[in-house]
């Protein structure tokens, strides 16, 4: 299996006036092509840091981040510029364009891209209908449900045709019905077009009805990784039986 994802011994440490925080600890992970991973852990527990890494918006103190076979911190600009069209992103806030429409939000990085008007205009219709929403075209984030601009970002990360999807919280602020068709989406979209996905969470739920593996990361460190069967049903370590063990269903 390809390692599509690939971090080693990463370490992350945050300084600020109230000291420094371990962020990462020798973090080790692969991420296998087509698959859909899961990383849950409490709040703070570096998730997000750990993603922010994979497109180097963090760069680590130590380790090595490698993608697609590119070593992500050794890159010059614009081929970290060309790696990180292969990966879209989606997140809690939804981060859209909100004096654009619908159309215009995902049009916006085709044409960064360098597409012709057109050609983006009619990639990012096809890409609105495979998302399911093709009616709200020329709505505005505005006027849209949280699973309809949820669904506009999926779209927009998708425009470039990326093999690696990354969603940090994509789910948390949509209530569980909406969650769960926006996992259901993003399952679609990973079994048709082979695209890789890496789901952050703090709720069991959405690692359970979503991924093949999940990582579980506690305190910077990732200390267990597994089938979602093998780690729900039969957690190896301390910090995993800890944080399954949780009432309820978010972390
Ligand atoms: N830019 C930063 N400067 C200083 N500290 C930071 C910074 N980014 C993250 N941290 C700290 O690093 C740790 C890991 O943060 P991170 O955002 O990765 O956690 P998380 O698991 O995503 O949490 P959450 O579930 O709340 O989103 C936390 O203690 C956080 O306060
Ligand atoms: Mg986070």
């Amino acid at each position: 299996m390809e390692e599509i994802i690939k971090l080693s011994g990463v370490n992350k440490v945050f300084k600020s006036k109230n000291g420094e925080t371990n962020a990462l600890s020798d973090v080790n992970l692969s991420v296998y092509r087509g698959e859909i991973i899961g990383v849950i852990g409490f709040s703070g527990a570096g998730k997000s840091t750990l993603v922010r890494c994979i497109n180097a918006l963090e760069v680590p103190d130590d380790g090595k981040v490698t993608v697609l076979g590119q070593e992500v911190n050794e890159l010059k600009n614009s081929e970290l510029l060309k790696l990180r069209r292969k990966i879209g992103m989606i997140f809690q806030g939804f981060n859209l364009l909100q004096q654009k429409t619908v159309l215009k939000n995902v049009t916006f990085p085709l044409e960064v891209a360098g597409m012709k008007k057109k050609e983006a205009v009619w990639k990012a219709v096809s890409l609105l209908e495979e998302v399911g929403l093709a009616e709200k075209i020329k709505a505005y984030p505005a006027q849209l449900s949280g699973g309809q601009k949820q669904r506009v970002a999926i779209a927009r990360a998708l425009a470039n045709d990326p093999e690696i999807l990354l969603c940090d919280e994509a789910t948390s602020a949509l209530d569980a019905e909406t969650s769960a068709q926006i996992l259901k989406l993003l399952k679609e979209i990973n079994e048709k077009r082979g695209i890789t996905v890496v789901i952050i969470a703090h709720q069991l739920s959405v690692i359970r009805t979503a991924c093949s593996r999940v990582a579980v990361i506690d305190g910077g460190k990732l200390c267990e990784t597994g089938t979602v069967e093998e780690v729900f049903s039969d957690p190896q370590t301390s910090a995993a039986k800890r944080l399954l063990a949780f009432e309820g269903d978010e972390l």
